[in-house]
């Protein structure tokens, strides 16, 4: 079947339940379902882990930002052709998206296919990641950016549900 949804987020070390953009893309996929649309979830993780130190961790970020990296990731998602609609769970890593990020939108064609950007941030909130995306991806339908404040995650639902309406309103 075609015209799928997607549900795509960030997680820094794969199976991280505790992450906030893992969270946020359980509930957008637990909303969609209850609007009877079953939503596959694909994580974007880094193959290489990052250090565990902050400052360690911090130092090869900026490193990866700054040369443009691309770092490999653990999976490739098979099936992106069927694929029209995609939630993008990603963090603001200094107001820009993780490299990894980058890696998973250089894999794919995006082309005609629509983005709805949820960023997690710890206050600078999703703009300039709305502005990169569509910076990024010309010719794809980005929506506007639903942003999560960390300190919200946990009572996010109605936010959540408020963007997938906007999602299936606005075909
Ligand atoms: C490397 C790094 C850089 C960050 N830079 C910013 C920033 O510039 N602005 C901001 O609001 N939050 C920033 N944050 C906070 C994250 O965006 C926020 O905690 C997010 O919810 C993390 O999502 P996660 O738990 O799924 O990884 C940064 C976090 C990290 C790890």
């Amino acid at each position: 079947m075609e015209n799928k949804t997607l549900v795509v987020y960030f997680a820094q070390r794969g199976n991280d339940i505790k992450g906030h953009c893992p969270k946020i893309a359980a509930k957008a996929a637990d909303c969609l379902r209850k609007k009877g649309i079953e939503a596959e979830t694909f994580a974007i993780t880094p193959a290489e882990t990052y250090p565990e130190d902050f400052n360690e961790m911090e130092m090869a970020v900026k490193a990866e930002l700054a040369s443009h990296a691309r770092p490999e990731l653990t999976s490739k998602h098979s099936g992106m052709k069927l694929v029209k609609d995609i939630v993008l769970v990603v963090p603001n890593w200094w107001n820009a998206l993780p490299p990894a990020v980058n890696t998973f939108l250089d894999g794919y064609d995006f082309n005609e296919k629509r983005i709805i950007p949820i960023v997690s941030h710890g206050g600078d909130g999703g703009k300039d990641i709305e502005c990169e995306l569509r910076k990024l991806l010309p010719k794809t339908r980005v929506m506007p950016v639903v942003e999560i404040s960390d300190k919200d995650t946990d009572d996010c639902d109605e936010k959540v549900a408020r963007a997938i309406d906007e999602l299936l309103t606005n075909n």
